[in-house]
């Protein structure tokens, strides 16, 4: 079997890290693309240096030529701008909706057969964007987010109760960030569900609160004690859980930014619920019945989406 191809679309911060993961997991034959000139082709051979060390064998190449992603069996896509200070988010969405539609229009034209995993923000904006402009099937086009907020809580919830985070499982839904919805009745450690675990004691209702808080503005927090630029490794692996779900076709129950066609009382939109991932793509996705606050949430958290939805659409009128 011939090896697998994986594209990278953006080999910024988080495409760097992809490479590597990638990569070191041996997923494919690694292809790093990105408008910058020598940056591609610099991290790719910086990488390709790494093998003889690290013992992996894959062959990485950088590249400014949308010819190089052809025939990709995933592509993860990080292509755009990071919101800067004085920047509106108007401003965000007009820059990185264009780069949203050369990077759909490069994967429609050399990996249309591809899973495309979109990790550019605004996210559940961005996702369905690039799906509208590479034209490819709903279940074949994810945004990254849940898995990375949930990895957020999970980190927060197994320092709380001082167990290790292997044992902690995380459900959230919702669009990424600030509009995330965790379901405290669906995280558990080893199965015992959280709201339990505050009546045994192991925690306060407060102290879960405020941990869902800075779950929330997780990304945010990174970005004040960095400085300079966003989170990348947590993204990146985030992405490549998901990348491996599908090439490995594991089934794998993730939270991701999915097309939703009525479920949760919602239709053609982007927003993130637990989605089974295998060789189909996205091949089910999980409803669960909600109580009445995390519906609540969930449709704050939809309703921003919707409004992103409207101001891509004045700033591209081909987007309908
Ligand atoms: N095509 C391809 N690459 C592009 C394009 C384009 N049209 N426009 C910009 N890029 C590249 C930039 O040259 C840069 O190398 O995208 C890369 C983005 O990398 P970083 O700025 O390092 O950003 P990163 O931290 O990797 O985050 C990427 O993910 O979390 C989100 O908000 C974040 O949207 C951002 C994205």
């Amino acid at each position: 079997m011939a090896r697998k191809k994986i594209a990278l679309i953006g080999a910024g911060m988080i495409g760097g890290t992809l490479a590597h993961l990638a990569a070191s997991k041996e997923l494919g034959d690694v292809v790093l693309f990105d408008v910058a000139e020598g940056m591609p082709e610099g991290k790719a051979l910086d990488l390709a240096q790494a093998g003889p060390v690290e013992g992996f064998d894959v062959k990485l190449k950088g590249t400014n030529s949308y010819k190089d992603i052809k025939g990709a069996d995933v592509c993860i896509v990080t292509a755009g701008v990071a919101r800067k200070p004085g920047m509106s988010r108007d401003d965000l969405l007009g820059i990185n909706l264009k780069v949203m539609k050369a990077v759909g229009e490069g994967i429609k034209k050399y990996a249309p057969k591809a899973f495309v995993i979109c990790i550019t923000n605004p996210l559940d904006a961005m996702v369905w964007a690039l799906r509208e402009f590479s034209g490819l099937p709903h279940n074949m086009v994810v945004g990254m987010a849940g898995v990375l907020d949930s990895a957020r809580f999970r980190h927060f919830l197994a320092e709380e109760f001082n167990v290790s985070v292997r044992d902690v499982t995380a459900f959230v839904l919702g669009g990424h960030g600030d509009t995330m919805v965790p379901v405290i009745e669906y995280s558990t450690v080893a199965g015992i569900p959280v709201p339990d675990l505050i009546k045994m004691g192991w925690s306060t209702k407060e102290k879960i609160d405020a941990i869902v808080a800075r779950t929330r503005s997780g990304g945010g927090e990174i970005v004040a004690l960095l400085k300079t630029g966003s989170a990348y490794y947590a993204p990146a692996t985030s992405a490549i859980e998901m990348a491996q779900a599908y090439l490995n076709d594991q089934k794998r129950l993730l939270p991701c930014a999915a097309n939703l066609t009525g479920q949760y009382g919602v239709k053609n939109l982007y927003v993130g619920v637990p989605v089974v991932i295998g060789a189909g793509g996205v091949e089910r996705i999980a409803e669960i019945k909600l109580n009445a606050k995390a519906q609540k949430n969930f449709n704050v958290s939809v309703d921003a989406v919707k409004e992103l939805l409207v101001a891509c659409k004045k700033i591209d009128p081909s987007l309908k």
